[in-house]
């Protein structure tokens, strides 16, 4: 074949999408839009992108912003240790670094939620740096074309996955190079249904030529999904809710939900109403159940969160009854608060039904 990188560089700059972290070499910016990147994909990162980049324009706007501002903005793309970090690392940048974004690999790696693909990514698109990129599409594309066997995640595989990467970089052009081979796996040799007939490796493709397109790459675990189910209550009073504040090491940290009973199996609404949590959380308070929700799912890497929400009229005030970590407030203020997605899902259907 012709040398893979010139391949792949030709194939991108006859494919590639126009996207606005590619028309800059603004380190900070390539930053943030990596940093939104591993978190979702092209189509639905481009907003969040735009948001950022016109609030915070530079790394200055975002170490000065609100804390609340940076997970409002977030909303809705999970994961929320991610944009914790990134305000951190921004804030990092601004005093250690006097406000320049760091151009040396390791100094760009030390930053909070930086790790090697980041890395790599910054040094190579903001500094040209020959750093190569490790990432899924990375991953996919060598293991295919070089027909490695090796699971992805072991740690054989990633060193070598990592030494074969670095040899195939074109030096002269590592962002180049790098922005190629990540868009090939994203557009051309994606993991379902490849097109392969029409792909300019594949004369020299091992899993084209032995059949093994839908073997490779190879996983070693298969990941453990843990289901969780959130009862939430809704409760109201007099145009006034509750609201519970996330802190601790679970997911959602920093953002609100409501007053929860966690559950590893889905109960009825009598085995809820019967649980000694659900006593300890009324005590002796008179209440009226109003309407249950359907469930809302949402799925993470690791877990699957079933919840549904149970709106609750309170007789008595609702300062007098409730636990100490949650907020009381005027239910038109709501939308001032960060909130998980599922929950976001759930108020704009409430919403609707209270309007109609
Ligand atoms: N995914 C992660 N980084 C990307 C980039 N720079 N362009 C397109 N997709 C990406």
């Amino acid at each position: 074949m012709k040398h893979f990188s010139s391949e792949i560089i030709s194939w991108y700059l006859q494919n590639k999408r126009d996207l606005p972290w590619r028309n800059t070499n603004d380190a900070y910016l390539i930053w943030l839009s990596e940093i939104i990147l591993q978190q979702t994909r092209v189509d639905q990162g481009m907003s969040y992108y735009l948001k950022f980049a016109e609030h915070f324009p530079t790394v200055k706007h975002l170490a000065n912003a609100d804390n609340d501002l940076v997970m409002k903005l977030w909303q809705g793309l999970g994961y929320y240790s991610r944009a914790r970090n990134l305000h951190a690392a921004a804030k990092t940048i601004h005093t250690t670094y006097k406000g320049t974004f760091p151009d040396s690999y390791e100094a760009i790696l030390s930053l909070k939620g930086v790790g090697d693909y980041t890395a790599a990514a910054i040094a190579s698109f903001a500094f040209n740096k020959p750093h190569a990129v490790v990432d899924g599409n990375v991953y996919r594309v060598l293991s295919r074309v070089f027909g490695i066997e090796t699971p992805i995640d072991s740690a054989a595989g990633k060193k070598e996955f990592y030494k074969l990467a670095n040899e195939l970089i074109d030096k002269k052009k590592p962002a180049l190079h790098n922005q190629a081979i990540m868009e090939f796996g994203a557009l051309q040799c994606k993991p379902v249904n490849p097109a392969c007939p029409a792909c300019p490796l594949n004369a020299n493709c091992f899993a084209f030529a032995k059949k093994l397109v839908d073997v490779l790459p190879v996983k070693e675990k298969k990941t453990k999904v843990r289901n969780r189910y959130f009862n939430y209550f809704v409760f109201n009073h007099k145009g006034t809710i509750a609201l519970h504040k996330r802190i601790g090491k679970d997911i959602w940290t920093n953002l609100h939900d409501f007053p929860l009973i966690e559950t590893s199996e889905a109960l009825t609404e009598e085995q809820l109403l019967r649980s000694s949590e659900w006593k300890k959380m009324m005590g002796k308070s008179t209440f009226v159940v109003k309407s249950i929700s359907t469930t809302y799912k949402h799925i993470l890497s690791h877990q699957k969160i079933y919840a549904r929400f149970i709106e609750i009229v309170c007789k008595n005030p609702l300062k007098n009854n409730l636990p100490k970590d949650l907020i009381i407030i005027k239910e038109s203020d709501i939308h001032k608060y960060a909130v998980p997605r599922l929950v976001d899902l759930y108020l704009e259907k409430r919403k609707s039904v209270s309007v109609n």
